[in-house]
Parts: structure tokens; sequence; C-alpha cells
């Protein structure tokens, strides 16, 4: 990995809770990560360990609660909502279908 390169994304000692009060549970744990240009990553972990979570912190789909998440070299937390929308503009998805199958 070439440490001089800008990386697209840069997160740095990411947490995420859903819930409040006594139901608030910590989900991401002092994420820290960077992806460079050009860069192929497969994010694997078990079912509910936060793939998904990250991922949508990382595509501005919701908002950064702690920590640093820097995407195309723009700060994520605290962005404006018009600048989530515009950051949005340039990712693209591709969503997995849920396949359901019975015994
Ligand atoms: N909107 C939400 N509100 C409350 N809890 C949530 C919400 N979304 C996810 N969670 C919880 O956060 C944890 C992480 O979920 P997440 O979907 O990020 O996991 P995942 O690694 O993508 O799992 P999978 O491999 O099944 O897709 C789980 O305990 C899940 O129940
Ligand atoms: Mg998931």
């Amino acid at each position: 990995m070439n440490t001089m390169t800008e990386p697209i994304i840069a997160i740095d000692r990411v947490c995420h809770y859903f819930g409040k009060g006594n139901l608030r549970k910590q989900i991401l744990f002092d994420i820290t990560t960077r992806i460079d240009p050009g860069e192929v990553v497969i994010m694997t972990g078990p079912s509910g360990s936060g793939k998904t979570t990250l991922l949508t912190l990382i595509g501005a789909l919701r908002s950064t609660q702690e920590g640093s998440m820097r995407v195309f070299g723009s700060e994520l937390r605290q962005a404006s909502e018009a600048s989530l929308v515009a950051l949005r503009r340039n990712i693209g998805y591709i969503f997995r279908p849920i396949i359901c199958s019975s015994p």
C-alpha cells in the first residue's frame, strides 16, 4: 500500500451506536482503516458484525456519529445534508438479492 497516495476512503476511530437510552447498543468499535485508489477490498465478518452499517456510513447513507470518515477528501462527520447528497451522487451500489429458501 502506498502511504503517499491520498486515500479514497480514510476512516479514523469510527464508532456507531443504534438505539437510545437503555437500548443504546454499540455496533462499531474504533474502526480505523484506509482504502487507496484502485484497491479492491472485500470485507468479511459474521452476520451482525456491522459490515452494512460501515458501508452505509462510507456511502453517506447515514451520519457518522463518532470519529472521522473522509470519502473523496470530504469529512462526512457533521457534514451538511446537501454535501452528503452530493457525495452519494458519486457512489454506486450493487445490492445483493436476498434469497430465502424453505427446507
Ligand atoms: N437500523 C438499525 N437499528 C437498530 N439496529 C440495527 C440497525 N441496523 C443494524 N442494526 C444492528 O446492528 C448490528 C450490525 O448490523 P449490520 O446489518 O451492520 O451487520 P452485517 O455485518 O451487515 O450483517 P449481515 O452479514 O447479516 O448482512 C446488528 O446487531 C443489527 O441488528
Ligand atoms: Mg449486511
